[in-house]
This record gives C-alpha cells, structure tokens and sequence, in this order.
C-alpha cells in the first residue's frame, strides 16, 4: 500500500462541522486525565466530532489510559481487545473507527501497543494532544498507525482552543501545571508526564474568565505537584500559587477553589496564609504523606521526615482550623518493616484524615525503588493495607458523622441517583444529595445533613434557599 491509499477502517477528516462524526472517550486514572479528555474532545470539535456515550456509536474512540500502578499495561490491552470487536463490528456495517490510546501508558509503552495491537490507528502521550487533528489526516493518510510520544518544544496549551466549553453543574478542572521533578522512588510521572512545568498566568486566568462567563462557580486547578507551580505573571514576576488564587478570588470572584495534587515539600508560608485569608479557598487538602516512617520516607525520596509533616499540618489547622485532611498511602514499600508500619498507622491516628486513598507498593520498571530489592510479601502488604484502611474508614465516618445536624452550602452538579435528587459537594468535598429540582444544578444551596450513608450524606434543603 502507498502512503497515500487510506487506511482500512480511517475515516478521512475535513475541517468542517456540517457532517458530525461521533466521539467516545474512555477516561482512567487521575483528575488530569479527566481535563486532558475534556481538552481532546475540544480540539476534534472543529473537525465535527460531538460526544457519544457507546463505543459502538463512535467515529473515534479515545482510550485515555493510566499508568500509576500495577498491570496498567495489561488493562489497556484487555480494553483494546473488546474495542476493537466494537470496530470489527462497524467495518461490517461499512463505518470506519479510529481507535486512539492517549495517556500515561500510551506514552511509556506506546510501541508495544503499537506491535501487540495493531488495529490500534493512533498512539499519544499526554504532551501531544494539540496535534490530535493532524494526527487524525495523518492516520487516514499513511499505511501505518501514527505515535506522537515526544515532548514537543511548543507548549500544548498555546495550541489548545481557547473558547473550551464551560462544564454542566458549576465545577470545572484546569490544569496550570504539570510533570514532576520530585523523582519518587516508586513513582513513574517524572517519566511519562516529564519534567514540571507551569503554565502562564494570564493563560490561567483568561481560561478561568471563560469558565465562570459560562457559569462555573468552583475550579479545581490542577498538576501533579500543583502547589510547585511558578508561571510567569503578567508583571514579569514569577508567580506562586497562593498569587494566582489570589487573583482568581479576588478579581475573578470563583465563589470555591481547589487545588490538587499538592506535595508537603512545597507547602510554601503564602499558600498557608491564603487558606486564612480566602474564604474562597475550600477548607479541604489533598495532602499525601505517602508514609509515617522516616526511614521510608527517606528511601522513597519524599525529602521530608514525619515530624515535618505532622508540623505543616499543625499551621495548616492554625490558618483554617476547619481545614479537612486528605492523603495518599502506599504500604510495602521496598523495605518496609513492622515497625515502619507502626509509625504510619501512628501518624494516621495522629492526623487524623477526613479521606485518603491507599495502595500497595507496585513495582514500576525503570524507577529506583523497582530495582531495589527488599520486596515485601504480598501477604504482608495485604494485610496492613486491612489494618490501615480500617483505621482511615473509622476516621471518614466520624469525620462526616460529624456533619449531621449541620446546615452546609452545598454546590450542585447533577442529579441524584434518586429520581428527583440533586447532588453535589459540601466545602469539605463530601458528597451530599437532597430532594430537590433540576434547576438547583449548578447553584450553592444550603442543605441541612441528617444521614450519613457509606460515602455520602444525606439532607434537607433548608427552607432559606433559594430554589430559583
Ligand atoms: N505503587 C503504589 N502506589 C503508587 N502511587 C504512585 N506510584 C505507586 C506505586 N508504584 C500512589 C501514590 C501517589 C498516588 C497517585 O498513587 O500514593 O500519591
Ligand atoms: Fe510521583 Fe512523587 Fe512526583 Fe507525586 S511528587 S508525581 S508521587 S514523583
């Protein structure tokens, strides 16, 4: 076949928006996969591609993948298999599919896809996404299937479109920085996301302008070490995170902010103090420790000991002592003991978490801690991650028991699984629903709590609200 015959199964893409083709994205992992799929769809919009909520209805499937732990690989080939019966399927009908993998995986085996899946049409890593649309001409050109792994000179974010379409129900992600140069020992982003950067500024907060101007009411700004950011300001000056929401508060006036993934080495005094300062500033923290051990913490290269930790939090609850803690865990680390257990278990009991997610240590090839030796019994891992997410449930519970009886505004953004419930978040990131319209979606309410359920509760808008 020349480079010019289309390939099997391609559609050809024009620049046009009278004929629509159909999108499904399939999205794992973390909340920045969820905004890179978001961006995606943005840029195929001007090629006429609209969401669809099956596979089998798409004209382009996205598998926009993970890699953070185990069998990541092994996932995206099982999904792949049933994708491309779904396509199968479609050529028997006489409709093309382009199949794409995008994320982290994409990135770190993407010529393994390539070679274990051929039917797969394009390959991308998280720095590509902007040239998704001549990736798409160039899939329905070339003999083979397209893999854009680099990372690009130019910044996707300048290629991105700008007029992206605000979110229903008022919450909106956006990325301001991304990579990591941390190197955690058991960690692969610093390989598949690169090295950190931060996007400007002004480009953060002309794209917050438009996100409330189409009626967003809280954005949770995101980056795999969100609270390093540094971009440029408008001043020429460098500006930290604390600025920027700051500004976002103040000028922008984002009724809620969040930010996440944050890394206690870069919990900087102005951070602290805007979570005094600004109202605005939700009171709850993703904060991960990863270990109470300091021998662990050492060997995980976190750069901080346990005590440093147990200290941040403490001027974290001076400057907003409603602040609610969440955090990350890894047990079995390699080399992990008895006794460095204890020392996490201790600082759980000590801290005190309103959430957090745990895991076993999964060995990623090509990070230190993999070659490391010292592995810990599966059996072992198993059950101090029992123990430990015993101790953390008790703690969620009583941390949302706590809320019964309160009234709490409550930001709504869908519906409830309940015909006639809404749904939504409090400030602590706990999900709420009550009975209650369609058109509260996308509003604040206040809702006074009476249930807990098993990760949720349950109330009653209050009579104050307004339900217009
Ligand atoms: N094994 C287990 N958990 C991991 N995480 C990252 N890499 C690994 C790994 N190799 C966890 C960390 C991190 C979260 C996003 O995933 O706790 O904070
Ligand atoms: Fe991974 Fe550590 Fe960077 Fe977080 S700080 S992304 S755990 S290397």
């Amino acid at each position: 076949m020349n480079s010019l015959s289309p390939r099997p199964g391609v559609a050809t893409p024009q620049a046009s928006t009278s004929s629509t083709r159909g999108l499904h994205v399939i999205t794992w992992g973390c909340q920045m996969n969820v905004y890179d799929s978001e961006r995606m769809s943005d840029v195929l919009r001007p090629l006429g591609y609209r969401a669809v909520s099956t596979p089998d209805a798409a004209d382009m499937i996205i598998l926009n993948t993970c890699h953070i732990r185990d069998r990541a690989a092994e996932k995206v080939f099982s999904e792949l298999g049933r994708l491309r019966k779904v396509k199968e399927a479609r050529a028997e009908q006489g409709a093309a599919t382009v199949l794409a993998v995008a994320g982290c995986v994409a990135q770190a085996e993407g010529r393994e896809i390539l070679a274990r899946a051929p039917y797969v049409d394009i390959v991308l890593g998280p720095q590509t996404y902007h040239r998704l649309p001549e990736m798409v001409a160039r899939a329905a050109r070339a003999a083979g299937a397209v893999i854009e792994t680099d990372f690009p000179v130019e910044q996707k974010f300048d290629f991105l479109p700008a007029d992206r379409a605000a979110p229903a129900g008022g919450s909106a992600f956006l990325t301001i920085q991304e990579g990591c140069d941390k190197f955690c020992s058991f960690c692969v982003v610093p390989y598949t996301r690169g090295a950190e950067s931060s996007r400007p500024a002004q480009a953060v907060i002309d794209e917050a302008r438009r996100l409330v101007a189409g009626g967003v009411r809280e954005i949770t700004l995101l980056g795999q070490n969100v609270n390093a950011y540094h971009g440029d300001g408008p001043d020429g000056r460098t500006w930290s995170l604390a600025r920027l929401a700051r500004v976002l508060a103040g000028e922008l006036g984002i009724e809620r902010i969040r930010y996440t993934t944050s890394h206690p080495r870069d919990m900087e005094d102005d951070l602290i103090a805007a979570h005094r300062d600004l109202p605005q500033l939700m009171p709850f923290l993703h904060l991960p420790v990863q270990s109470g051990s300091d021998r662990v913490l050492a060997a995980m290269n976190r750069g901080h000991t346990a005590d440093d930790y147990r200290m941040l939090v403490a001027r974290l609850r001076e400057a907003r002592p409603d602040l609610a803690l969440s955090s990350d865990f890894i047990v079995g680390h390699p080399g992990e003991t008895d006794a460095d257990f204890a020392d996490t278990m201790r600082l759980i009991d000590e801290i005190g978490f309103a959430q957090a997610y745990s895991f076993k240590y999964s060995s990623r090839p090509g990070t230190p801690a993999a070659g490391a030796g010292m592995h810990v019994p599966e059996d072992v891992k198993d059950a101090r991650l029992q123990e430990l997410q015993a101790m953390l449930r008790v703690q969620q519970d009583a941390f949302n028991d706590a809320t019964i009886g309160q009234v709490v505004p409550v930001l709504f953004t869908g519906r409830g699984r309940k015909p006639g419930q809404v749904s939504g978040k409090s400030p602590w990131l706990q999900a709420v629903s009550a009975e209650g319209p369609d058109s509260l979606i996308g509003q604040i309410a206040n809702v006074d709590i009476r249930h807990r359920y098993t990760n949720s509760l349950g109330g009653i808008l209050t009579e104050e609200t307004d339900r217009a």
